[in-house]
């Protein structure tokens, strides 16, 4: 029997709530799984980090992180670290760990649940059956580019500068992800980028064009400017398969994607480096495309579902167990189908539960699946 290394890493705010509800799941999987077990490390990292030991992430659970099959990841940040300095922000734990880990591909599935057609702000019909892939570059771009300063000139004004950088080896790389993936799923892939007025929206046009010619002739390729895509998505966002995009643009419109699906509470994503040369193993970071909602947290009003679906994806991408992501997605949907709701998703008529209530309710529910 395999045996699959995680570490948690809740973080702040209502991470900590949704990654215990993972933790009920590991347990479940532990009991009952004949095709692997999983051994648990946990660390702190963002704001809880920072106020243990003065860092975002310590150089420890880095170690532990690189020798890790999968790390789970709640959120970060939150008010009570916005007078922290820059480099020791919580963000800057998360920023490390993608680039640590060269994470350079994060996938963010946008697939819209059909009892929660009504919840999401457009029309049911527009969204009923939505199934997107957006494929994130992770590990460039504006996010990592030097010069990134602010700095006081002779005359006494300041002068901000954030560098938006790709080379061709970067924006390759993404583009065969996104390529591999379309050939499961619709075969069609959008690159967005902004070529009208960037350089490295002319070379990323450039490069995903080279690579459709000679990697994946087979997939439908469009270029869409990344102005026009987000306007598309709120217009007719079932034209989309996968979407290909930049570290900025791939985090914008994840947002908006995302509350198509009813709520932010819904979206999971993956961050994947390469495969290794030697065993094929590509290090991974699972973690919700929500944050850490200081509005709401301790309170146990926190959807796990993101949580939950991002470890479902750590078991399809990470531990070889397509089948058992499989029953997650089912338990996700039939506790939906029931009518129970978290408050962000809470309609008329339906159910309201709190974090673990929503957490004992899919755990049950994979229980009944596998009996
Ligand atoms: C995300 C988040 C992060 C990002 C923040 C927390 C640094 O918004 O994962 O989308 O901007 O990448
Ligand atoms: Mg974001």
């Amino acid at each position: 029997m395999t045996t699959h290394a995680l570490l948690l890493l809740p973080g702040d705010g209502i991470g900590i709530e949704t990654i215990a509800e993972v933790e009920r799941l590991i347990a479940f999987f532990n009991a009952r799984s004949n095709k692997g077990k999983f051994t648990v490390e946990r660390d702190v990292v963002g704001g809880t980090a920072y106020d243990a030991h003065g860092v975002a992430i310590t150089d420890a659970a880095m170690a532990k992180a690189q020798k890790a099959d999968a790390v789970m990841f709640g959120a970060v940040g939150g008010p009570k670290w916005d007078k922290v300095p820059y480099e020791h922000r919580p963000e800057a734990g998360l920023l490390r760990l993608r680039k640590d880990l060269d994470l350079f591909a994060n996938l963010r599935p946008a697939i819209c649940y059909p009892a929660l057609a009504d919840a999401s702000s457009l029309k049911r019909e527009l969204v009923e059956g939505l199934d997107i892939m957006i494929v994130r570059e992770l590990t460039g771009g504006v996010y990592f580019g030097e010069p990134k300063e602010i700095v006081t000139l002779e005359n006494g004004e300041r002068r901000a500068v954030d560098t938006q950088l790709y080379t061709s080896r970067e924006i390759e790389r993404i583009a065969k992800v996104a390529f591999d993936l379309a050939r499961k799923r619709g075969n069609k892939v959008h690159s967005a980028e902004k070529r009208n007025v960037m350089k490295t929206g002319v070379l990323w046009n450039q490069v995903v064009t080279e690579v459709h010619k000679s990697y994946a002739p087979d997939v439908k390729l469009e270029h869409i400017l990344a102005d026009n895509c987000a306007m598309q998505l709120i217009r007719n966002p079932k034209q989309f398969d996968v979407i290909v995009t930049d570290n900025l643009f791939g985090d914008v419109l994840s947002d908006e994607a995302a509350m198509m699906t009813g709520s932010l509470g819904m979206l999971p994503s993956a961050s994947l480096g390469a495969p290794d040369a030697k065993t094929g193993k590509r290090k991974a970071l699972y973690e919700p495309v929500h944050g850490s909602a200081p509005d709401i947290a301790g309170k146990g009003l926190a959807n796990p579902i993101a949580t939950i679906a991002s470890f479902g994806m750590a078991l399809r991408y990470s531990c070889d167990m397509g089948a058992e992501a499989d029953l997650i997605d089912k338990a996700i949907s039939s506790v939906l189908d029931k009518g129970l709701r978290t408050g962000d998703i809470m309609q008329p008529g339906m159910t309201q539960v709190g974090t673990t209530q929503m957490g004992r309710a899919i755990e049950a529910a994979l229980k009944a699946l596998t009996a």
